[in-house]
């Protein structure tokens, strides 16, 4: 016998509503979800976009910067942390010569640059253009952005501006040289009349002639002074070692000088050489001591003195312990013709700072009026040792 159990109608009732609750929940969870999947999707269209045009303006950037990095004058070269050239423009190429990307840097300035000739802070390359360097780190990696320019153009212009201005300095002051050619001229005329009288004897014509000689050797220093301050020092140019150069002014001295004098040389200008003209830098320094004795008179101490600035600069000095230069004088002492020495020419400093800037260096002095003078040249030594650590590092 079959015995069907009949489930209560509203029991049914009530599943077919429960049923229809959570198909309407899942229906409306599931419309949710659409809506969110839409949403999303068309978020990450628009990042898409958005990164699409990004990279688009990079590319834009980075074209943009090649074709400025083409079209600068100036040589443009990154250097990594390595001392590896990773980009050189066209312009660097053209003044250091092709390879330049992946070289060492090292080995570019070895092959490119003359390693004993500085121009102050440029230097020459092989075929004589005088360059310039300047350097900057690049931010937030190591390496270094160098700029070159081709500077030769400038030194030319910046020589004939320096030349013009010797010559019309010597234009104005033409009357005064006159007047200091004049003297010791008419000196030795009075001389040599002198030595046509007749009946002379054999210790007056001695004496005579002595100062005759001294007179025209004071006209030939005048003139020689005269024409290296045209020149602005000298053209000629070899390596000098900056303790033989001031051996040599010892040497030099030491006549002039007698026991007051004292030869300084720091030990760090050993081995240290300046490239340049050994006399005219000598004539220089000799003016220097000259003028020390000048004002120290009997029984001053005079020291002469060679010390490293830097690792790229030595001074030449001549201190003394003379009256010093009175402060209201201080700013006219290089001026040509300037002095306050009744027989003096005016001269010396002036040719010593022509001898300086013709060595791309330049005058330095201190002096405490009544407490001393020291005078000298600072000179770049030749040979740049830090220059190829400097960039690379
Ligand atoms: N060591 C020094 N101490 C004090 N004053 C100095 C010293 N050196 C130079 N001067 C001053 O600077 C002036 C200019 O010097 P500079 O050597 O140019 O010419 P000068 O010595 O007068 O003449 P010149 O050297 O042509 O015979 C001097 O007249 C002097 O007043
Ligand atoms: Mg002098």
């Amino acid at each position: 016998m079959n015995q069907t159990s009949t489930v209560p109608e509203e029991d049914l009732t009530d599943a077919f509503r429960v049923f229809n609750d959570l198909s309407e929940q899942l229906i409306d969870s599931f419309t949710v979800l659409e809506n969110r999947v839409a949403t999303l999707s068309a978020e990450l269209a628009a990042t898409r976009e958005a990164r699409r045009r990004e990279a688009a303006k990079s590319a834009q950037l980075t074209d943009r910067l090649a074709k400025l990095l083409a079209a600068l004058p100036g040589g443009v070269i990154v250097v990594d942390g390595a001392g590896c050239v990773q980009e050189a423009n066209p312009a660097a190429g053209e003044l250091l010569g092709e390879p330049l990307r992946g070289e060492i840097w090292r080995d570019v300035i070895g092959r490119a640059f003359q390693s004993d000739t500085a121009a102050g802070p440029d230097v020459y390359l092989h075929d004589g253009r005088a360059v310039s360097i300047s350097t900057c780190p690049m931010a937030g990696e190591p390496g270094q952005i160098l700029l070159l320019q081709d500077v030769s153009e400038t030194h030319q212009l910046h020589e004939r501006l320096a030349r013009h201005k010797r010559l019309s300095a010597m234009g104005e002051m033409a009357a005064s040289l006159a007047h200091q050619i004049r003297t010791p001229l008419s000196t030795a005329l009075l001389y040599v009349s002198h030595l046509a009288r007749p009946n002379i004897d054999s210790g007056d014509v001695t004496m005579i002639t002595e100062r005759i000689r001294d007179r025209l050797g004071h006209l030939d220093s005048l003139v020689r002074d005269m024409l290296v301050f045209a020149r602005g020092g000298s053209s000629e140019s070899a390596e000098i070692d900056v303790s033989e150069l001031m051996q040599d002014l010892r040497d030099a001295a030491e006549p002039m000088l007698g026991a007051d004098f004292e030869l300084d040389l720091q030990p760090e200008v050993a081995g240290r050489a300046v490239r340049g003209n050994r006399d005219a830098l000598l004539g220089a320094l000799q003016n220097l001591v000259v003028n020390a004795i000048q004002a120290c008179g009997a029984g001053g101490r005079i020291e002469i003195r060679a010390t490293a600035i830097s690792d790229e600069e030595v001074a030449l000095l001549v201190c003394d312990n003379g009256p010093g230069i009175p402060e209201d004088i201080q700013d006219r002492i290089f001026e040509p013709f300037f002095t306050t020495r009744g027989a003096g020419t005016g001269l010396g400093l002036a040719v010593v700072q022509a001898v300086a800037h013709a060595h791309q260096g330049s005058v330095w002095f201190e002096s405490t009026p009544g407490g001393g003078s020291s005078i000298g040249l600072c000179l770049p030594t030749s040979g740049r040792a830090g220059f190829g650590t400097s960039v690379t590092q």
